[in-house]
């Protein structure tokens, strides 16, 4: 509380095997003084548990994706409203972002034009993040990283995380003052500082802007 209703809402993006959940949590330990409320989708809910039985059993992509949108709903009821209105900033890994990226892939053979369909589905409800950060490496690294832990998941293919990155890029380049790009190929101890930092000026610029 203290911030004036202030909103800080940071997304974390990219392909699986950018290293993006560890740069997660190593954020929650460089930005402890300013609280943030770290989070996920899909969520640790009963409705996250759905998307991850729909993600396994290789339900059709209308309803993996509609269950995606359904726990992003659910994420922003409980989790992110409550929060940016304690004043608290909430960093997300993986957000809508995710669906405009994969589903727009997953979706290809069912529906004319995904990425609008997609579009459509969160306007009028969901909040865009202030600021993304979007992880990219090249697709043979990032399954050489992912070929290490079990359990790959039906996204994890070279031909569909080619086309995923290559949706990222193409929504990073429509709102450039939204995304900041980064080389996840670059060591974690270089990463996560400067992306803490970022953070950190944001909040800061964005207190004093609301002060003045
Ligand atoms: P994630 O939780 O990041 O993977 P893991 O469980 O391996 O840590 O997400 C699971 C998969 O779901 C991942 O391959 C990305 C995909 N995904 C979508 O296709 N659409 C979405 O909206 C989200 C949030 C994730």
């Amino acid at each position: 509380m203290g911030t004036g209703g202030m909103h800080v809402l940071i997304t974390l993006e990219g392909i699986d095997g950018t290293g993006k959940s560890t740069l997660h949590s190593g954020l929650g330990e460089l930005l402890v003084d300013l609280n943030p409320v770290l989070t996920r989708e899909p969520g640790a809910t009963w409705v996250g548990d759905s998307v991850r039985r729909a993600i396994a059993e290789q339900a059709d992509p209308v309803t993996e994706a509609l269950l995606f949108v359904a726990d992003h709903a659910a994420h922003l009821a409980n989790v992110i409203r409550p929060a940016l209105a304690d004043g608290r900033i909430v960093i997300s890994d993986r957000y809508t972002d995710s669906r405009y990226a994969y589903q727009s892939v997953t979706l290809e053979n069912s529906i004319p034009e995904p990425l609008a369909w997609l579009q459509a589905l969160h306007n009028g409800w969901t909040i865009v993040p202030d600021r993304t950060f979007l992880l990219i490496i090249p697709v043979d690294v990032a399954l050489e990283r992912l070929a290490a832990k079990s359990g790959r998941e039906h996204f994890e293919r070279k031909e569909i995380l080619e086309k995923v990155q290559k949706n990222y890029l193409e929504l990073a380049r429509s709102d450039p003052s939204r995304f900041v790009i980064i080389d996840a190929s670059k060591e974690k101890e270089e990463i996560r500082p400067f992306v803490a930092g970022a953070i950190r000026q944001f909040f800061l610029s964005s207190r004093s802007r609301r002060q003045r």
